[in-house]
């Protein structure tokens, strides 16, 4: 599928953006483990955890799906069957991460596949700490890729000083640690997304967590169910929060986003570029934080972006970038590596697609350097199938001169269906 953008004018009106990727099969997994029916308001209904539904299905979770709500009819932390054939998580890294710690400590066999593009993705940073708890795991290439192979139980507690900031590894290390003997504890490099913490804490488990250290001790011996309503998707909003800021005389609002502090790197980057997203009526909403965004036109100069800002906004940097092209001076990102393993290779497939654009961007080993204020010019360009580039692409579109073509654009609703419905909202002529 391609979508076609023209040039915008500015973004003017009240949007909301769906759910929370992270939160919503969070929420999924540990409703399934809970004793008794959950019910989840204001999920995402996105191709990535429509995933994690169907795998939980294939354990033999019920999962009701109704438009406002889906409800998970959870078995407890032993009730759930050995899956009869390989588990499909698609195009999901955080289905098969979360999964592989939830699957090494049920005492069955599992098999967890996915779509070519997550079997080129990295999977020893989960494999190889769960070995230490004495998981039976194996993968593809020495357990470095999927498909993943799981003979479950077991565990033992273990400590894991993690190489790198990963919300999927710490939160896969946690999971396995419901059901290991002992403690386990994993001490992250720098603040990765937290709520798995959050939302095991509103079950009645206990973690505790001490700047960067986290334990959790095993085995636990139930999860309550929850009813609970997801934040509006932060990372979402990025794109239109860019788009704002860049379209002149926009004036946007989008209510009831998720402003969880492990996820807001990008108004921090934005606020060192000289923008300011306002934020009104922060209210909390089960355990996690909730604001409504405002955002209007600002010039934007060029900023330095490393540290522990990468991984408060690591699924911001292709939007980040679009900004980048237009402000005055040079940016540069670095410590973000990780991009490389990201749906693509994010650094990689941004500076191919955003130069045919007319950017200068430049790849880093780490990041990219990007010289700015640069004007866009529309071109025919590819999301590689990463549904954050692809979003991206078309927001570049709306500054464009001239059309711009995204190919491959299908991809966009593994995090953000309605995307096109929700630019055509606000006047952009976006069509499919
Ligand atoms: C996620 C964590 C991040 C992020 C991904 C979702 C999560 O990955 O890129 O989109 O839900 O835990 P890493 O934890 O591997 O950085």
């Amino acid at each position: 599928m391609n979508l076609t953008v023209q040039p915008s004018g500015p973004l003017r009106g009240a949007i909301t953006v769906p759910g929370d990727k992270s939160i919503t099969h969070r929420a999924l997994m540990l409703s399934a483990l809970a004793d008794g029916p959950s019910r989840i308001e204001g999920y995402l209904d996105g191709g990535d955890c429509r995933a994690t539904i169907s795998c939980l299905r294939a354990m033999g979770i019920e999962v009701g799906v109704q438009p406002e709500a889906l409800t998970v009819h959870g078995r407890g932390l032993n009730g759930w069957d050995e899956p009869d054939a390989p588990i499909d998580c698609v195009r999901s890294g955080t289905t098969m991460r979360l999964l592989a710690g939830l699957l090494a400590g049920q005492p069955f066999y599992s098999v967890l596949s996915g779509a070519a593009q997550l079997r080129r993705r990295p999977m020893d940073r989960v494999t190889q700490p769960l070995a230490t708890m004495g998981a039976r795991i194996w993968g593809r290439d020495g357990g470095r890729r999927p498909p993943l192979s799981i003979q479950g139980g077991g565990l033992q507690g273990a400590t894991h000083d993690l190489p790198v900031a990963s919300a999927q590894v710490k939160s896969c290390l946690l999971l396995a640690g419901l059901y290991a003997q002992g403690r386990t504890v994993v001490v992250e490099p720098g603040p990765s997304r937290d709520h798995t913490e959050r939302m095991l804490r509103a079950r009645g488990v206990g973690v505790e967590s001490r700047d960067l250290t986290h334990t959790i001790g095993g085995p636990a011996n139930h999860l309550a169910p929850l009813d609970v309503r997801v934040p509006a998707d932060c990372s979402s909003a990025a794109f239109f929060i860019v788009a704002a800021l860049l379209l002149g005389d926009s004036n946007l609002l989008i209510s009831d986003v998720g402003v969880n502090p492990t996820r807001t790197g990008l108004l921090d980057a934005l606020a060192a570029m000289g923008a300011t997203v306002e934020q009104t009526g922060p209210r909390d909403q089960g355990g996690e934080p909730l604001a409504d965004l405002r955002i209007c036109p600002q010039s934007l100069r060029g900023a330095e972006l490393g540290g522990n800002l990468v991984p408060r906004m690591i699924d911001e940097f292709p939007i980040l970038a679009l900004a980048a092209t237009q402000a005055e001076g040079t940016t540069i990102v670095r410590d973000a590596a990780e991009l490389r393993v990201k749906e693509t290779d994010r650094i990689d497939t941004l500076v191919a697609e955003m130069t045919k654009l007319g950017a200068d961007i430049q790849p880093r080993p780490d990041g990219f350097v990007i010289r700015g204020p640069m004007p866009l010019r529309g071109a025919n360009v590819d999301s590689h199938g990463d549904h954050r580039l692809g979003m991206t692409l078309a927001i570049a579109g709306l500054l464009a001169e001239g059309q711009t073509t995204v190919h491959h654009a299908e991809c966009i609703a593994d995090s953000f269906p309605g995307f096109a419905e929700t630019l055509r909202s606000l006047g952009a002529e976006v069509t499919v």
